[in-house]
């Protein structure tokens, strides 16, 4: 397959890209580096460009021809886009309209869109399945409910097929070391638990320890990078044979609270982390949980890292070796 990956310098995209050549499909990533690295793109051609520059899109698709389009191009932190929403809404909605509109020229008709569990908002129950009631309650989250209404009207109107997939908390690196997480302000829980552990940033700060769950921490349900990006290729094959446009969520299906995170790490590091609890962080919900049954149920994908200390050690390996290269100045 000729794959064409919108985002794939960042940290799920080039674990895509590096998965997707080892499957042996040709890779084309476009990516405008916004907060994603040309280091990161090891494998394919890489193009420049914005989904919001015209004159770009047009030379991307220009003499390349694309099987599907996979599309992790986003901006994804929450806070950010409650301070930001225009930000959020020109980046997330109008970025990938302009690339629907090119599929749609070119008649691309497979589409994998990275979406949420944002979407579900305060969900009514601890384990969330697709029936859930969708009811983002930041401007993130309905950046992705948006598409997915979006994606919904093109698959009636222009034909587009599409798998919009559901993300729980990503975590872990590439198991061969070769790429890893790397934001710049890093807000997540599990790099900021390492960097914490390799004295690289402050104590790690818990945000909350009064939410109404077993130790007063959030629960989350954290997903292996790689797991997540096998669901990609099931996806595409799904596609082949189920045209339409589909939702499926992807996560483990099992819940870790921040404490429990910090202690697999500590294990995982061999030492104790300094750590203190400090004011809640807005738009946290204290628990999201996903049923993925469905994605095994319609494709056949089953998570292959279903234990936590296995995936913050992948993440280990990945930080602690960034920080060993610099030493060495490599
Ligand atoms: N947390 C801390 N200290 C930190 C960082 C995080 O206590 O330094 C806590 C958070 O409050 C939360 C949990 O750890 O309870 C996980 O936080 P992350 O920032 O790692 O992840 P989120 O659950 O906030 O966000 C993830 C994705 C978002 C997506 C969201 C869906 O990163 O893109 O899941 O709910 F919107």
């Amino acid at each position: 397959m000729n794959v064409l990956v919108c985002g794939g310098a960042g940290y799920i995209g080039s674990h895509m890209v590096k998965m997707l050549h080892r499957a042996g499909h040709e890779v084309v990533t476009f990516d405008n580096l916004s907060t994603g690295y040309r280091h990161a793109v090891k494998w394919g051609e890489f193009v420049r460009g914005d989904l919001l520059n015209q004159t770009d899109l047009v030379k991307l698709f220009q003499g390349r021809h694309f099987d599907v389009v996979m599309h992790f191009s986003a901006r994804s932190l929450v806070g950010e886009s409650v301070q930001n929403p225009a930000l959020y809404y020109r980046n997330n909605v109008i970025g990938t309209f302009n690339l629907l509109e090119e599929m749609r020229k070119r008649k691309i008709g497979k589409f994998i869109f990275s979406s949420s569990a944002a979407v579900y908002g305060n969900p009514v129950t601890d384990r969330i399945d697709e029936n859930q009631p969708t009811n983002p309650i930041n401007p993130y989250g309905r950046t992705k409910l948006m598409v997915e209404q979006m994606l919904k009207d093109f698959e009636a109107a222009f034909g587009i097929n599409s798998v919009s997939l559901r993300y729980f908390n990503a975590a872990g690196a590439d198991p061969e070391g070769e790429l890893g997480e790397e934001h710049n302000p890093e807000t997540h829980l599990i790099p900021n638990i390492l960097k914490a552990a390799l004295g690289q940033g402050p104590e790690l700060k818990i945000f909350g320890d009064d939410y109404d769950t077993r130790d007063g921490t959030c629960v989350r349900d954290y997903i292996h990078i790689n797991d997540l990006c096998s669901a990609h290729l099931k996806a595409v094959e799904y596609l082949e044979n189920n045209p339409g446009c589909h939702v499926f969520n992807l996560g483990n299906g099992s819940g870790f609270s921040v404490k429990e995170i910090l202690q697999a790490a500590e294990q995982v590091v061999g030492k104790p982390i300094a750590h203190k609890i400090v004011e809640r962080r807005s738009g946290d919900p204290a628990t999201l949980v996903a049923d993925a049954s469905c994605a095994t149920a319609h494709f056949g994908w089953k998570p292959g890292f279903t234990d936590i200390g296995k995936i913050i050690a992948t993440a280990w390996d990945f930080h602690s070796s960034q920080v060993l290269g610099r030493a060495q100045g490599t």
